[in-house]
């Protein structure tokens, strides 16, 4: 089955069928996750909106390996992730649309693995590619094939460094100096570790990341959260047409 992890933003999509919810009890939290499902073209998938449905869940603070384990636990193999970015490479400009291909991971304090305790032997994932390459290619592929995203083909991004910082502030302009010399183009705080515990638990993960400002230092001024909302809502209505498309050809 696929999942959508929805971001900042999409804590409910509209546009499609509900078709009830699961409450997922985990071994990593007393409080059960709760996965929605809906349907679309006779489809159903599961939504998980990774900061809560009130939005309330700041992104250091989301219990990411309950969230991965429950969409696994209820059969889920692959997964699109919504995310929001600041673009560093001056083509991330803010309105496009970016699948990234690489991470740098610069979070700290966050339960990233499932292979802690009760280990019979040390187990390192091999991470070398940490997007599912069938799934952005999948995704690369809508853009193309579907004649509603004529005018939105412009705005695609085709790969990229995303750098994971740890939140939930935004960036220094000279944090932003070092990701740039550290090759990352674009920013955003949620990527990790929800990326590689789906690794580790053998399901694909892809990301859809929208550009919602320049990063700290790169833009006129201040980071203004209110153009940020505003990017957000005038992007709602693509990212659905979008995964309209990708469920119609690939679910
Ligand atoms: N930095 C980190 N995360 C973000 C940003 C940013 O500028 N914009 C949206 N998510």
């Amino acid at each position: 089955m696929l999942a959508i992890i929805g971001g900042t933003g999409l804590s409910k999509i509209e546009a499609f069928q509900h078709a009830g919810f699961k409450r997922v009890l985990t071994p990593y939290s007393d409080k059960r996750i709760i996965i929605e499902f809906y349907k679309h073209e006779g489809k159903k998938i599961a939504f998980l909106p990774r900061h809560g449905k009130e939005h309330s869940i700041p992104p250091h603070r989301i219990n990411y390996r309950a969230n991965i384990w429950a969409l696994h636990s209820i059969g889920v193999n692959n997964i699109l992730a919504i995310s929001t970015v600041g673009g560093i490479n001056s083509k991330a400009e803010p309105g496009t649309i970016i699948i990234p291909d690489q991470i740098i991971d610069y979070t700290y304090n966050r339960s990233s693995t499932f292979y802690e305790n009760n280990l019979n032997v040390v187990t390192h994932i091999d991470f070398t590619h940490p997007f599912s390459k069938k799934l952005c290619e999948q995704l690369r592929r809508v853009f193309v094939i579907t004649d509603e995203l004529e005018t939105e083909k412009q705005l695609l991004v085709d790969g990229g460094v995303y750098g994971c910082t740890q939140g939930p502030r935004l960036e220094t302009a000279a944090e932003i100096v070092r990701l740039k010399k550290d090759s990352c183009d674009f920013v955003g705080m949620t990527g990790m570790p929800e990326a590689s515990l789906s690794r580790e638990l053998k399901m694909n993960y892809a990301m859809l990341a929208i550009s919602v400002n320049w990063a700290a230092g790169l833009g006129e001024g201040e980071v203004s959260l209110s153009e940020i909302n505003h990017i957000v809502k005038d992007r709602a209505d693509f990212i659905v047409k979008l995964l309209k498309s990708f469920i119609k050809h690939y679910v």
